[in-house]
Formats: structure tokens, sequence, C-alpha cells
């Protein structure tokens, strides 16, 4: 039997060069390999305020996306997270068996929470339990994501063993998948800052549907340093992002590419990465688009998607509900 794998991304912003390099790239990598179910996940969303129009229409976008990045709907199963009902019915229980102390302690929700003063939304709070859900009522073994994500694997992973320990072998204790870069790709702007689809300002952040003037322009803005030796080190964090972004999109080590950009200066750096993104970029827009144009295909893969995946998942709560002592 293949090992199952479960992933999933919010439609709370337009996707990112960072979602694609984090997440959905190393997707289409490990198709074949795996049983791997993905879902866009709406519930997740709306733990901040999102536009209703807006919302919708990204659900369907980031679906395209998910198809664009090479990831087969023939292979694999895409599902939109609201349609199986199992993800907020275990989402409770689970958080009847989470701690204050240790989703207080997400870095992700300090980060977050600091932008709502004193009306801090609960669902943000509570947010990780909801991700646990996801990923346990799959029982999957691999959890591809960016390195952002994994401290929600490890919660994911004590709420699992908290849960067999009480109730008897129930959940799969997964893993987190980074890339072998444990891809983390930071804004161009402020290199120490994750290049987010949420964050407010957007000159330092690549979407996956900005125009190629667009692209080449941020690119060329990206902040570096007055160091002036392309180096891979964290002293000089724009650097070693821009190095980062090529070694990924070219799968080339980041010592390969630090030797083929020797002695040249930062333009140089700098016109590397944008080819290498705009290889990548481009035809993946060229697909989104046709995609979209089509929304009975999509509508198509999502439904079936749910079907399997409510299957799936309803036997992960039955057993659950049975363990806890409800009446089924
Ligand atoms: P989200 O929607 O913020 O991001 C989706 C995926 O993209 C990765 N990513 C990045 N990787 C590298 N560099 C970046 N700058 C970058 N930005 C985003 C994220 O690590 C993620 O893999 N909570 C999750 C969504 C989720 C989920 C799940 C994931 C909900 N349930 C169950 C896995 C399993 C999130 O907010 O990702």
């Amino acid at each position: 039997m293949k090992k199952r794998i479960f992933s999933g991304v919010q439609p709370s912003g337009d996707l990112t060069l960072g979602n694609y390099l984090g997440a959905l790239r190393n997707w289409a990598k490990l198709q074949d390999e795996y049983d791997a179910i993905y879902s866009i996940v709406d519930l997740h969303a709306i733990t901040v305020k999102q536009d209703s129009k807006q919302l919708h229409h990204r659900t369907l976008q980031n679906l395209a996306m998910y198809i664009a990045s090479g990831v087969d709907p023939k292979k694999n199963t895409f599902f939109i997270q609201s349609h199986v009902k199992e993800h907020s019915e275990l989402s409770w229980i689970l958080t009847c068996n989470s701690y204050m102390g240790e989703l207080s302690r997400m870095t992700q929700y300090k980060d977050k929470s600091q932008r709502h003063g004193d009306s801090i939304p609960a669902g943000l709070f509570i947010y990780p339990v909801l991700m646990a859900a996801d990923i346990l009522l799959y029982q999957a073994d691999l959890v591809p994501v960016g390195d952002d994500q994994s401290q929600h694997v490890e919660l994911t992973r004590d709420l699992a063993i908290r849960f067999n320990n009480a109730y008897g072998e129930t959940f799969t204790i997964p893993k987190t998948y980074t890339s072998p870069f444990g891809a983390r790709i930071y804004d161009l702007q402020t290199p120490t800052k994750l290049m987010s689809k949420s964050a407010e300002a957007q000159a330092g952040i690549i979407f996956l549907l900005d125009d190629e003037k667009v692209i080449r322009r941020k690119i060329a803005r990206s902040v570096t340093d007055n160091v002036g030796l392309i180096q891979y080190n964290d002293e000089q964090p724009g650097v070693k992002n821009l190095l980062n972004i090529i070694a990924l999109i070219r799968d080339k080590t980041t010592a390969q590419v630090v030797q083929e950009l020797e002695g040249k200066g930062y333009k140089a750096l700098k016109d590397e990465a944008t080819d290498a993104a705009l290889s990548v970029i481009l035809p993946l827009q060229k697909r989104i688009y046709e995609l979209l144009a089509d929304p009975a295909e999509l509508a198509g893969i999502y439904t079936s998607g749910a079907e399997r995946a409510r299957d799936i998942a309803a036997t992960t709560l039955d057993d659950v509900k049975q363990k806890i002592g409800f009446v089924l």
C-alpha cells in the first residue's frame, strides 16, 4: 500500500512564489510514490475576515493552481475543505483535548494575532487544531509543507499521541515533509520576513498571477546589501533568499549556484533569479487561465474528490466517536 499524504493551502490571498516553491512544486514530485489528498482549506481562510466574492473566486483559483503546478487530478485527490463536514467535527473533539498553553506557543498565532489589537478572532487561536483534524482524519503519514508550518505538524503529532494514549490506537502519527532545502522563501523587501500571501505590503511578494513586467520589477528592486559579494550566509539574507529561489527552481544546490555566479555582481544574481522565476511562472499562468475557463471540469474534480475524502474521513471520525463513548 502506498503511504498517504495530506496537505492544503488557504484561499486567503493570491498564491505566491513561496507557496509554489514551499508546497505545490513538491506535491507534483510526490504524486507517483504516494496516495495524496490535497484540500483548499476554506474553513481556515475565515479565521481572518474575507470578502465573500473573493473567497469564492480564490477557492476555485487555488484548485486551478494546484493542477497547473503539475499535480495531476487523475493521480491525486482534490477537495474543498467545507465540503467534508468531518473536519469541523473532529476539530471540536481535538479542541477539547488541547491545552491553552500549547496553542499560545504557536509562532504563527503570535505573529498574526498582533495585527488584531484587542479583538483577536478566537478561530485564529484554535486554527492549528483544525489543521491537526485535517491531517489526522486521513491517517496521513506525510505532510508536505513549507518550513513555516512545521510547528503545526508537531502539534498535530502531540495531539495524535495524546489521543492514542487516552483511547487506544486511533491516529497515524504524521511526519513533516519539507524540501531538502527546508524551503522558506522570504519577502524580497524584508528578507527576514516570510513571503506571505496575506502580508499588507506587496512590493516584496511575487504573486503567481503577477504580470511579467511586475515580476521583473519586483526582483530588480529586491533588497540586497552592500557587501557586494555573492555568498550564501545569514548575514546576507537578501542574497541568500535569491540564491534559494534559483537553486530550488533549477534543481541545483546553493553551492552550485554560488559557484556559477562567482565574481559577478548583484545585477547578474537578480537577472538569474528573474529568469528562473519566469521560467516556471509564465507556463503556470497560461495553464491556470485555461483551467479557469472550464468551470465544469473543475467542478467535476472537486466533487469527486470530496466523495473520496468523505469516505475516508467518516471512517476515522466514527472510530473516534465510538472510542470517546458517543452513541452512534
Ligand atoms: P498557507 O496557506 O499559509 O501556505 C500553503 C503552503 O505554502 C507554504 N508556504 C511557504 N513555503 C515556503 N516559503 C514561503 N514563503 C511560504 N509561504 C507559504 C506553507 O508552508 C504551506 O505548505 N495551515 C496551512 C494550511 C493547512 C494545512 C493543513 C497544511 C491547513 N490544513 C493540513 C497541511 C496540512 C497554511 O496556512 O498554509
